[in-house]
């Protein structure tokens, strides 16, 4: 049987089972909620707009050698549709920020600066850094004030990201605008023969949905959207509708999912395949060919894909069903949408071949958990991990610097979440029981848990020991995450315990 008769099926069996426990117009209701619950728009996008890129951030390096940004999150407003001034948030503009970028080994200073009329905060997101310095809800940055976090690059090339992270309200401020990535260099991957002239043959996709009431945004969840905000089309670097045009034979995508609840599951109109090469914490051993990459909220992954003089192909994220007929549908899994055309020149300069090796046998800098020093298990409801809602003042759990620990995450509810841990890139060892993907085989700070599914990762942690100031875990799934699908953990020295964090201090402007 295909999957779709199987699923019609299935379907079937659930709508006849309705129409004899329920009265009619319940059921009535119900299919037409079902009908209309699916959005597409493959096919019907015009690709009007020249896709946007972010600019590099300006940077300056003080004496003592540091490399320092500035950042400054500020209300704005944006024609997303020419005539329309919907209101916005930004980084140091009117939406989204600026590309930070910075090597390994070199210390960086960010000069944040508040000028929202509420508190907030900057989160690192993938970045290994001390826990006073994250930018989690407890280093909230008040209306008007300054942080300037600092901290010393040390992990391998990748494309992180940088996102507001105040407690109960990560998804509005994610949505409004406060979102921008965070490139890391090193001298391994520099001399790999992969596309690399940021904006011209090495893109950042910050790929997000939304939907327009008029000019403003809209952010109402759909009836029985339990994953949170789900948009009806899709925006690439805040571009509705974006081409690109090509100029290269080979381009790099920095895929991040920028969005607050919906998966995407990347591939081509034509089904063409690409190379995988990195994933959230970097690069993979060895570019992997793909023609299909899924993506949760948070996640990222790079990918290198061929065009040919003269063509056009279309970035689409297809629909996925992964959890039961009714997730899937009400989740947006069923969902597809036609994200970025590239048009190619015409003539094309060549693009050197890539290489069988990436990071190489060696492979990611990530644990293998052969030696755990502790097993722990999460059950993910989106109630709460392991029963018990995100609270302030409570560490959930405490790690010992410098060990390996093996974590089982276990979806227990039907709909899809997924778990994503500061501070460190994480392997994933098994996805229920078994070697996982090759997509799921490089460092990672995210990883998807949809359905029944049963993940598990190795995660070691380096420290600096901080055993006041928490890090969390959570659900990437902002609506989630911000209902109290969060937990905290501290990193100590051997033997020492877990102190209590500075509650009620909001207030922390180390
Ligand atoms: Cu990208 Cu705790 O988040
Ligand atoms: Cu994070
Ligand atoms: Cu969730």
């Amino acid at each position: 049987m295909t999957k779709s008769s199987g699923r019609l099926k299935r379907i079937l069996i659930a709508l006849t089972l309705a129409i004899v426990a329920v009265p009619a117009t319940a059921v009535g209701a119900g299919v037409w909620l079902y009908a209309a619950a699916d959005v597409s728009t493959v096919g019907r996008v015009e690709f009007a707009n020249p896709l946007a890129v972010p600019p590099l951030a300006d940077s300056t390096v003080d004496k003592d050698g540091t490399r320092v940004f500035d950042l400054e999150m500020q209300p704005g407003h944006k024609e997303f549709t020419a005539g329309q001034q919907t209101p916005t948030w930004g980084f140091s503009g009117d939406y989204l920020g600026p590309t930070l970028r910075a090597e390994r080994g070199e210390q960086v200073r960010v000069k944040v600066r508040n000028s929202l009329d509420e508190a907030s905060t900057v989160h690192w997101h993938g970045m290994h850094l001390p826990a006073t310095m994250d930018g989690g809800p407890h280093q909230m940055v008040n209306a008007g004030d300054n942080w300037q976090p600092h901290w010393e690059v040390d992990q391998p090339a990748a494309t992180l990201w940088y996102h507001p992270h105040p407690h109960g309200a990560t998804e509005k401020h994610v949505q409004r605008g406060l979102a921008g990535m965070f490139i890391l260099d090193d001298d391994k991957a520099a001399e790999l023969p992969l596309p690399k002239t940021y904006g011209v043959d090495d893109l950042p996709l910050i790929v997000q949905d939304v939907k327009f009431e008029g000019a403003q945004f809209d952010h109402g969840h759909r009836t029985m959207a339990n994953t949170g905000f789900l948009g009806d089309t899709t925006m690439v670097n805040g571009t509705l509708a974006p081409y690109r045009e090509v100029g290269d034979e080979r381009v790099r995508l920095r895929l991040l999912n920028a969005s607050t609840a919906r998966s995407y599951d990347f591939g081509f109109d034509d089904d063409r395949g690409f190379s995988l090469i990195a994933t959230d914490g970097g690069l993979l051993e060895g570019p992997v060919t793909l023609d299909r990459i899924k993506l949760s909220p948070g996640e990222r992954a790079e990918i290198v894909v061929e065009v040919h003089p003269g063509e056009r192909t279309v970035l689409r994220s297809y629909a996925s069903p992964d959890s039961d007929f009714w997730q899937d549908r009400f989740g947006g899994n069923d969902d597809s949408f036609d994200i970025l055309e590239l048009r190619a020149a015409k003539a094309l300069r060549s693009s050197p071949e890539l290489s069988d090796e990436l990071v190489g046998p060696a492979g990611p800098e990530v644990p293998d958990g052969s030696d755990p020093v502790r097993e722990r298990s999460f059950d993910l409801r989106m109630s709460g991990i392991n029963g018990e809602p995100m609270a302030m003042d409570r560490i959930d759990a405490s790690v010992t610097r410098g060990t390996t620990e093996v974590w089982t995450l276990r979806n227990r509810d039907g709909m899809p979440h997924n778990f994503h841990v500061h501070d460190v890139q994480f392997r994933v060892l098994e996805v229920d029981g078994e070697r996982p993907p090759p997509e799921l085989r490089g460092p990672k700070d995210t990883v998807y848990v949809p359905g029944s599914r049963t993940v598990k990762i190795a995660l070691r942690f380096d420290g600096p020991a901080d055993p006041d100031t928490p890090y969390m875990y959570h659900c990437h799934l902002l609506y989630h995450e911000d209902g109290g699908m969060m937990g905290q953990f501290v990193v100590v020295e051997p033997g020492q315990k877990a102190g209590k964090p500075p509650v009620g201090s909001d207030h922390d402007h180390r």
